[in-house]
């Protein structure tokens, strides 16, 4: 792989620690990252270049998957680390920066390739860029690639501004996007499932499909994250970028080349297809909203969201949605696509769910006996696997049917040694592969469909239903497909008990 010196902005922030060290550090030790590298972190704060790689060295400790086994091992990768304090706001001190990254070039032969990693709040995005390039930090020989983390924006309007502010400095094929779920391998296998299998992608579509339920359940609150949290929202936190982009990845059609740009063609399409909401009372049908009160989770009492740090003590902000969604174009038409998320639910899970159409039910068995639909189930988070439900003989009876389940497990617990999103998307972004980034026409797509319910929101603040912590949200998220004759189906840790299983293992 090509060499890169990694300048990374906001170094002393919670995302550098949790996932950005132990990120490189996995990509190196197992020889992803080519030697030519360096990493200056940035930030306000001063600190020396030890001080920081023991700062490193503490978070690789604490959350990589790899530990440093010996101290030279340690110290050959802790060489490549710089630190650099500097002011934002302050052209000259780029200036500066520059010249540290000229140095780490020419001492690690990287020959001039940047990635430019903004770890920071969005507000600081444009000032950065414009004094990456009066710092003369762009004039490198090598290619020079911005990395931004979301939120992109609050609305179409502010993501507008932001892109336009990035865009006078970077070219579109330049700046990576991140949204990590899409660096997530379950997340990425789900193309490679459904395209790759004969017995899978023939019945892709609403002739065979009833529904599927796209759930992403935290148990956490929101942490120390009330102040962001609380003006976001679970719809722009979570709705905007993960959760519409699983969409993307389950109802696109197959790109005619494995390309970055042939990829995200198809998943925008399906963007541009998906029906938006004609007014307020149309939102009211289609999407509910919660917020979290006191309760228990996983044994734990929990407080309510308005009484976390940070948050408005009457805030009226959506800690839980559910909607449904519809992809209006030839193969998805009429097939509701339910999609939830919320923070203090029972259990933490990322799961899609396949609901597939009955046989007819008034021949053959089904007429004696009442039949389970087929499932499919992508399960993402925590745990990784597939799983297929359907209908078999109960042994030893005349022929009454039970479900069974067959359980791929790519990982049976937390902790797992499957790729973080994280290093794929840092190993991707310097391959320059953008397939797993978010396009701008991506982005404002997202947030055109989002701003619909945003808007029907604002006008009516107390469409709001509270639901205690533990447990599986607002009544009117289950009411949602009561009212078609549907279900949530259960999910990771909560599958039907009637289902036998081949495999066993579920997360706790
Ligand atoms: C982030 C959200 O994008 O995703 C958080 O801002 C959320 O609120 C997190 O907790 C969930 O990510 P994961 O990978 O733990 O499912």
């Amino acid at each position: 792989m090509e060499g890169a010196v990694i300048l990374l902005f906001g170094a002393t922030g919670d995302l550098a620690r949790r996932k950005l060290y132990p990120a490189i550090y996995s990509l190196y030790r197992e020889g992803k990252l080519s030697d030519k590298f360096a990493v200056i972190g940035v930030a306000r704060r001063s600190r020396t270049d030890e001080k920081f790689q023991d700062d490193v060295l503490e978070s690789i400790r604490e959350f990589a998957r790899h530990k440093p086994e010996s101290d030279e091992t340690w110290s050959r990768f802790a060489e490549h680390f710089r630190y650099v304090s500097l002011d934002i706001h302050d052209v000259n001190a780029f200036k500066e920066l520059r010249i540290v990254a000229d140095g780490l070039d020419d001492r690690f032969g990287i020959g001039g390739n940047r990635l430019y990693y903004l770890a920071l709040a969005p507000e600081l995005f444009g000032d950065v860029s414009h004094n990456l390039k009066g710092g003369g930090l762009l004039d490198s020989e090598g290619w020079n690639r911005l990395v931004i983390e979301k939120p992109f924006g609050y609305d179409l309007a502010s993501a507008e501004k932001l892109n336009e502010v990035i865009r006078e400095v970077f070219r579109e094929e330049d700046i990576y996007r991140i949204d990590h779920y899409l660096g997530k391998e379950m997340v990425q296998n789900i193309e490679v499932v459904r395209f790759t299998n004969a017995f899978f992608e023939p019945i892709w579509n609403n002739k065979y499909i009833n529904n599927i339920q796209i759930t992403l359940s935290e148990t956490v609150g929101v942490e120390e994250r009330g102040g962001y949290y609380d003006s976001a929202g679970a719809l722009r936190d979570m709705g905007q970028n993960h959760m519409l982009q699983m969409v993307t990845m389950m109802a696109m059609e197959p790109p005619g080349v494995l390309h970055p740009e042939a990829v995200r063609d198809e998943k925008v399409k399906v963007l541009k297809s998906m029906r938006l909401y004609k007014d307020a009372a149309d939102v009211r049908r289609n999407v509910v909203r919660g917020q979290y009160t006191s309760g228990s989770v996983k044994d734990k009492e929990v407080p309510g969201y308005r009484n976390e740090e940070k948050v408005n003590p009457e805030s009226k902000t959506e800690t839980y949605f559910a909607a449904k969604v519809y992809v209006d174009n030839f193969r998805w038409a009429g097939v509701p696509f339910y999609v939830r998320t919320g923070k203090r639910l029972p259990v933490k899970a990322t799961e899609v769910v396949v609901e597939f159409k009955n046989v007819p039910d008034n021949v053959y068995l089904a007429s004696k006996y009442s039949l389970q639909p087929n499932l499919l189930v992508f399960r993402v988070n925590p745990m990784e696997g597939i799983y297929v439900k359907f209908n078999a003989k109960a042994p030893g009876s005349d022929g009454a049917i039970q479900p069974v389940a067959m359980d791929f497990c790519q990982s049976s617990g937390v902790g797992i040694n499957t790729p973080e999103a994280y290093e794929r998307l840092l190993s991707d972004a310097i391959r320059g592969d953008s397939t797993y980034f978010t396009r701008w026409d991506e982005v404002s797509s997202a947030w055109r469909f989002v701003d619909v319910i945003a808007d029907a929101w604002k006008e009516s603040p107390d469409d709001l239903e509270f639901y205690r912590a533990g447990t599986w949200g607002p009544e009117g998220a289950s009411k949602l497909l009561e009212a078609e004759g549907n279900r949530w189906w259960p999910v990771n840790g909560q599958r039907d008990e009637d289902t036998v299983r081949v495999c066993s293992e579920e997360a706790t």
